[in-house]
């Protein structure tokens, strides 16, 4: 999609279709070890267990509920332009206590409506990819880092060991959309899915535009065969 206001407004519909089913797509299509790598990526944040977070992107708020329990004095403010996300989300948490530590808000990424230099952490979790102006977010991440802050990307990225990557993209492309289509009633939002990886950068250039960004420190490393990439960036 070449125009941004265009992708932003396909996006933010998209995920509203899909809000109610998003939770349980998210584990069955990945085969639940997306919770390791959201817990594995809030480990990054252990040095900072009682200063504010920012979760952006933050949508039914899996990586906002790991970063409350893995740090139990720490908040939490959970930014997602997609409101039916975020209300999807807190319905799910039902009454766990972790939600009193969370501050849902309706927010855009390439805007953050937080001030300059105020938390000590910033995750995104698979939301760097659906971001329209990408490098215009993350100078929005690292403006509302304090100094010494760290930002933590989680992302998919195209595994490059061959035959992993064949699988990889049958799966992606002929057997996610039609399970996620057939649960969601939505087919075109997990083909979006499958053509926003493929069109995604590469890990050195993601890490190249978090320098841009004004990142002093940046870090990559790929897990489960490359088919996501940890991205750590110190302000
Ligand atoms: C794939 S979901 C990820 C949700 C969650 N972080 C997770 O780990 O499952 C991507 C989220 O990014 C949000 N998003 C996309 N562009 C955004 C923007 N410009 N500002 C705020 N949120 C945005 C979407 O609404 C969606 O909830």
């Amino acid at each position: 999609m070449e125009n941004p206001d265009d992708k932003k407004k396909f996006v933010k519909s998209k995920f509203a279709a899909i809000s109610p089913r998003y939770d349980l797509l998210n584990s069955v299509l990945s085969f639940q070890i997306d919770r390791y790598w959201r817990w594995l990526t809030t480990r990054e944040l252990r040095q900072f267990p009682a200063g504010p977070v920012l979760d952006l992107c933050a949508g039914t708020l899996p990586l906002a509920l790991e970063l409350a329990r893995q740090a139990p004095a720490r908040l939490v403010l959970a930014i997602d332009f997609c409101e039916d996300m975020l209300r999807a989300g807190v319905r799910a948490a039902g009454n766990d206590r972790r939600l009193a530590r969370i501050l849902p808000v309706g927010g855009d990424g390439e805007r953050i409506p937080v001030r300059d230099n105020s938390v000590w952490g910033v995750t995104v979790a698979f939301g760097v990819r659906n971001l329209a102006r990408t490098q215009q977010g993350l100078n929005e991440m690292q403006r509302v880092l304090k100094p010494g802050g760290k930002l933590l990307i989680l992302e998919f990225s195209r595994p490059r060991q061959p035959l992993v990557r064949a699988l990889y993209n049958f799966y992606l492309n002929k057997i996610l959309p039609r399970i996620a289509g057939a649960v969601s009633g939505d087919q075109e939002a997990y083909e979006y899915l499958a053509s926003s990886i493929a069109a995604f950068y590469e890990p050195e250039e993601l890490a190249g535009m978090m320098r841009e960004a004004g990142f002093s420190t940046v870090d990559y490393r790929p897990l489960t065969f490359g088919i996501v990439t940890i991205y750590v960036g110190v302000k």
